[in-house]
């Protein structure tokens, strides 16, 4: 308890210096800078190497924070209520008099905000005066981070902190949903589409590779291992790595499996780190058998059409 107190004070120590520091969530690690400092905002589109015009999400504690920066709506409000804090983020309009530094959002008039689950971040946010911008933390383009091993293995030395909060729970970045006009779906994600449907009693568009690519987590190429990878195959060539949905009978050293028992949510919270394992591992190449594209199964599915475009 004492460590986790000091730890938190620790991250605060540099965020207040304008540092980042990476930060666990219950869907991937996070680099987080001040997201009303253009010094910290600067700092992670360089670590990340990322394009300027990719805005990021700002993550708050709370709703009242986030009416500083942000008009609401009805289905805000209601998707909040339900959903936060969780793996969603909203897209919203951004208030004039907000301190939000304009490289947040490539100045423009919309911000992603998110209500993150995990304690420590939860923790780590309450005791800040300003909310934190925070994209996952890895290398643009690359796979995101689930663990801190994966962090260290993305920056290194090159940031100054990381808060440990273990494995993340989810696995897979948050859903997006665009609420600044009708409600529709920039990203699939941790949460599933039919429950935010129950909650708005409509069903939502699914915006996920709009020509005019708002988010650009809707690029073609995204989440790639760094090799090439292969989807719904039933076998294997030799030298690839296969990727299995559970456990199968026969012990082969090229198998890697998601769950034991075609579990999809056990899948979504292995799938990076396995992808990880098998570039370290020397393959060269990686076939994943069919994933049933039901549920969170539509994300991992997602996530590796987008990896297969290497
Ligand atoms: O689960 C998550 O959402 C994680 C954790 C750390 O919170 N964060 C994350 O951030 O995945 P990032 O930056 O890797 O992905 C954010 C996506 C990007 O595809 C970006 O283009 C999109 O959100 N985005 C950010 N601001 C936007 C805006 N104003 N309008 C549309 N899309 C936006
Ligand atoms: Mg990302």
């Amino acid at each position: 308890m004492k460590s986790i107190q000091s730890n938190i004070k620790k991250a605060k120590k540099y965020l207040v210096k304008k540092h980042c520091v990476a930060v666990p969530t219950e869907t991937v690690y996070g680099l987080a800078g001040n997201a009303y400092s253009d010094i910290s905002i600067k700092k992670i589109f360089k670590l990340k190497k990322r394009p300027l015009n990719n805005p990021l999400i700002v993550h708050y504690y709370d709703i009242n924070k986030l009416q500083e920066d942000c008009y609401i709506n009805d289905n805000f409000i209601k998707l909040y209520k339900k959903f936060s804090p969780g793996p969603i983020t909203f897209i919203l309009k951004l208030k004039k008099k907000s301190k939000i530094s304009k490289f947040v959002t490539n100045k423009n008039k919309s911000l992603a905000v998110r209500f993150p689950k995990h304690r420590l971040f939860r923790q780590l946010l309450k005791n800040l005066d300003f909310p934190l911008a925070a994209p996952s933390a890895n290398i643009s383009t690359k796979l995101s981070s689930v663990q801190v091993s994966d962090v260290v293995d993305e920056f290194g030395s090159k940031i100054k902190y990381i808060l440990d909060g273990g494995k993340c729970q989810i696995g897979v970045e948050s859903t997006i949903i665009n609420l600044t006009s009708k409600p529709s779906i920039l990203r699939l994600g941790g949460l599933d589409i039919s429950k935010i449907e129950k909650v708005l009693k409509i069903k939502v568009l699914i915006n996920t590779n709009s020509k005019k690519k708002i988010a650009p987590g809707q690029f073609p190429l995204h989440y790639s291992p760094g090799i090439p990878l292969r989807t719904n195959v039933k076998i294997p060539k030799k030298n690839e790595a296969f990727l299995l949905i559970k456990k199968r009978k026969i012990k082969l050293k090229n198998y890697f499996y998601l769950s034991k028992k075609n579990d999809l949510k056990h899948a979504a919270k292995n799938l990076y780190s396995l992808l990880r394992k098998i570039k370290k591992n020397g393959y060269r190449m990686i076939a994943v058998e069919k994933i049933p594209n039901i549920g969170i199964g539509k994300t991992i599915n997602d996530r590796l059409n987008r990896a297969s475009r290497y």
